[in-house]
């Protein structure tokens, strides 16, 4: 090769790799932004009432905390995949220097209503979107059953989002995974769930669903799947759906991970073992719920 033809070649490489490395600083700018951004939330919380721990530990089981917070609540690694990313579920225990009722009531206010941590920073895949909606004696009785769990000292790493999910964060391709930016912050907080056993706290409940289920339950591909996800199933009583599952099949496939046909609902993707920790009772009140629903002619699975 001629020099004349090296020099060209050296100078086109150089002119990459400068390119390279500023579309690299701009995903790292403009991610960070994000992930810095301050949300203030005031509130101003009493110590929740400790007659709400029963309700409160079937709600931390039955909406799945423990798969990311571990069954002890002592935190765990729940994705450790760099480049992309470190997830790590905070330890929900009262340990040291998080123990004053109080102050662990609005933290955990500010975490499921707003996605955001102690330092008002967006949280990173805590599934929030679906928590915002639960009502102030719901969060109330969760902080009471974690005031009540026993204090775990675990080391962990702090959560990190590496280069890929950076960049797949900054091109829109995350949807969900910081709960922060789509809560709508300015929506009035109910007070209490509707009774017991009633549709209308079906309604309710069932908002925990739709993240994976979609807004009408007619299922489909999950925006925060990953590739190999499965579709979410079609929960109407379309033929595609549920249309031939009774109330029992429904509470037993709850519990047991299985179809009334006997085959196996993927646990990696729907969480039926954290579900299935819900009462019977709130179990039919969802079950009547979807029933109310017009059957949705979609291809689910
Ligand atoms: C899909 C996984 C997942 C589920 C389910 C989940 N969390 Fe989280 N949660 C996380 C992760 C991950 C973090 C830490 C995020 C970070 O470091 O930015 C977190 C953070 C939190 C925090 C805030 C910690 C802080 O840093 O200030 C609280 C409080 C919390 N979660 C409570 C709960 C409760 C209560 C439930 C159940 C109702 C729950 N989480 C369910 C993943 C999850
Ligand atoms: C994190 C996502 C996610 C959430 C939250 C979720 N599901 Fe699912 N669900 C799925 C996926 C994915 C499937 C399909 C699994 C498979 O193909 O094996 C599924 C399957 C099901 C099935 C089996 C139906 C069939 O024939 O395939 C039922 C019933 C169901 N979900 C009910 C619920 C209910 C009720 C809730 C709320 C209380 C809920 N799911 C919450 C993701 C989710």
């Amino acid at each position: 090769m001629s020099n004349k033809l090296l020099r060209y070649g050296i100078f086109v490489l150089c002119g990459l790799v400068a390119l390279l490395a500023v579309a690299a600083a701009a995903v790292y700018l403009s991610s960070e932004a994000r992930l810095r951004r301050e949300y203030r939330v005031d509130v101003s919380l009493g110590a929740p009432d400790g007659s709400l721990v029963g309700m409160g530990r079937e709600l931390a089981l039955s909406r799945g905390c423990a798969d990311c917070h571990g069954d002890d609540f002592g935190g765990k690694v729940v994705l450790d995949e760099m480049p992309f990313a470190r997830v790590v579920g905070t330890n929900l225990t009262p340990a040291a220097g998080m123990d004053d009722p109080r102050l662990r009531h609005e933290w955990l206010y500010r975490a499921l209503r707003h996605g955001v941590g102690q330092d008002s920073h967006p949280l990173l895949m805590m599934p929030s979107n679906s928590y915002s909606k639960l009502s102030l004696r719901e969060i109330e009785a969760i902080s009471a059953f974690l005031d009540t769990v026993p204090p775990v000292g675990r080391e962990l790493p702090e959560s990190a989002l590496g280069p890929v999910a950076r960049t797949l964060l900054v091109a829109g391709k995350l949807e969900g995974f910081l709960s922060a930016e789509i809560i709508d912050h300015d929506r009035p907080a109910v007070a209490a769930p509707p009774p017991a056993g009633t549709v209308d706290h079906g309604r309710h409940a069932v908002q925990m669903c739709t993240s994976c289920h979609g807004v009408d339950l007619g299922g489909g591909r999950m925006p925060h799947g990953g590739p190999d996800a499965p579709p979410a199933s079609n929960l109407t009583s379309h033929a595609n759906g549920l249309a031939a599952w009774s109330e029992a099949d429904f509470i037993l496939s709850m519990r047991s991970g299985k179809r009334p046909d006997g085959s196996t609902i993927d646990g990696r993707y729907m969480p039926w073992r954290a579900v299935g920790h819900a009462s019977d009772d709130e179990l039919r009140a969802v079950w009547s719920y979807l029933r109310t629903l017009p059957p949705i002619d979609r291809e689910a699975r």
